[in-house]
């Protein structure tokens, strides 16, 4: 469900008409629904109900203020990878006893800042992890409150590059070694073991893995717990999959809410979840304008003003993206089977190959749909194309939550050697 709808022939965020937010911003151009947002976030958060829990957006999928912000106003806390995500998330008002830390590299400045902003919880991913934790926080006089991320050894997840639970991912300390890992953290100076933590992959369309990771979780708890450590916490990590096409058909965000809900059962524990997509993913749509429509060898070339830069998914993971005309074709014109891709000196720049689409011109605007989630916060300025504008739309207002760079200030980091002015 999300609230990008065609009025009078043209497609609107909300009431604003996409027409107009290209005129505005200029194209490419990435624009997210408020009121599908705050959608998101409710329906799960009504879903877990009286369940003691914590959303914790997972901030990668998009770190845009503008979206953080909507975010933690509703409560959320954040799921963040590097010091730079802590800080957006800190800086767009999520307290910082909501956020998580994840990723397997942290720095010692990362775990520092983690600490003296008091978070919520380390998700530690090694030993070696472990040990840098006790040093920091021993050293800064405080303690760190940290879950092991354990691999469950499950299979799961969309596309081979962003599944993460079985053996042969660098993600989590080995399931079997996850006691002995607990008991060393029990015994270490600065640390405080208060949670386990899973996370099996991304864009999972069925709730039947998460079961089975989770089910391991709850047993190690239990088990721990009779160990004498006071474990308080579970961390259910991300992954519930969002539809890109009219044939996916995820398991809803309720079954996945209930499903956590029965796992868990009687166990008295703070439940943590860390979505990303689920949020993000369709509350936020990549418009782009057509360059020029190529004829050769008998293929149709629709070359857009939107690279791989831009919307890598399609270039990284074979991704499907809807891709809509902004103005409803003619009624009853034919469909034909065209290459939509970007400027980007790439082959890989190719949104969707043999797509039938309706009669397309150049000047004519199309719609990513469901861009937003990995979509700006994955783009670069890869043939020193300035990073996209992003816009945040809400009712009848529209307001641009990241401009575009100029020239000039993209090139402003860079300089030339002095050694070339000396000859
Ligand atoms: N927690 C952890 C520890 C994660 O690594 C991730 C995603 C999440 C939560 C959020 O997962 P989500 O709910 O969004 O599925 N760029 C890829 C997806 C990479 C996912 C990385 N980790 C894509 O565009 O499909």
């Amino acid at each position: 469900m999300h609230h990008f709808a065609y009025r009078s022939g043209v497609l609107h965020c909300e009431d604003v008409s996409l027409e107009a937010i290209a005129r505005e911003l200029g194209t490419p151009a990435y624009v997210y629904s408020d009121a599908t947002l705050r959608r998101h976030y409710s329906v799960l958060d009504e879903a877990l109900g009286e369940q003691k829990h914590l959303i914790a957006y997972a901030v990668k999928a998009n770190s845009n203020l503008g979206v953080l912000a909507t975010l933690a106003s509703l409560g959320a806390g954040a799921d963040v990878v590097s010091g730079g995500e802590m800080l957006k998330a800190l800086e767009a008002g999520v307290p910082a006893g909501k956020i998580v830390f994840s990723g397997v590299g942290k720095s010692e400045d990362e775990i520092a800042l983690g600490l003296r902003s008091g978070i919520h919880q380390f998700n530690v991913e090694s030993i070696p992890e472990l040990h840098r934790l006790s040093r920091v926080a021993t050293a800064l006089g405080v303690r760190a409150p940290m879950a092991f991320r354990v691999n469950p050894h499950v299979e799961a997840g969309g596309h081979a590059h962003i599944s993460t639970g079985s053996a042969e991912h660098k993600f989590g300390i080995a399931w079997h070694e996850a006691e002995r890992a607990y008991a060393e953290a029990a015994d270490l100076p600065g640390i405080d073991p208060v949670g386990v933590a899973v996370h099996i992959g991304s864009q999972i369309m069925r709730i039947a893995p998460f079961r089975e990771a989770w089910t391991k979780v709850v047993a190690l708890v239990r088990t721990l717990r009779s160990r004498g450590l006071a474990i308080a916490r579970v961390d259910f990590g991300g992954g519930l999959g969002v539809p890109y096409s009219h044939d996916d058909e995820p398991d809803s965000p309720t079954l996945y809410a209930r499903q956590a809900r029965e796992t868990l059962g009687d166990l008295d524990v703070e439940l943590i979840v860390e979505p990303g997509r689920l949020i993000a993913g369709n509350a936020g749509v990549l418009i782009s304008r057509v360059e020029y429509v190529k004829e050769r060898d008998g293929r149709t070339f629709v070359i857009l003003d939107a690279g791989m830069n831009d919307l890598m998914r399609p270039a990284l993971y074979d991704a499907f993206h809807d891709i809509l005309p902004v103005r409803t074709p003619p009624l009853g014109a034919s469909r034909r089977a065209v290459d939509i891709v970007g400027p980007v000196c790439e082959s890989t720049d190719r949104f969707a190959k043999d797509r039938p689409m309706p009669p397309i011109q150049e000047g004519d605007l199309l719609a990513f749909m469901t861009a937003g989630a990995y979509g700006a916060a994955l783009s670069s300025q890869y043939n020193a194309r300035p990073l996209v504008a992003e816009a945040l739309v809400r009712g009848d207002a529209c307001v641009v939550v990241r401009r575009r760079p100029t020239f000039e200030e993209m090139i402003a980091l860079e300089r030339a050697p002095d050694w070339i002015k000396g000859g």
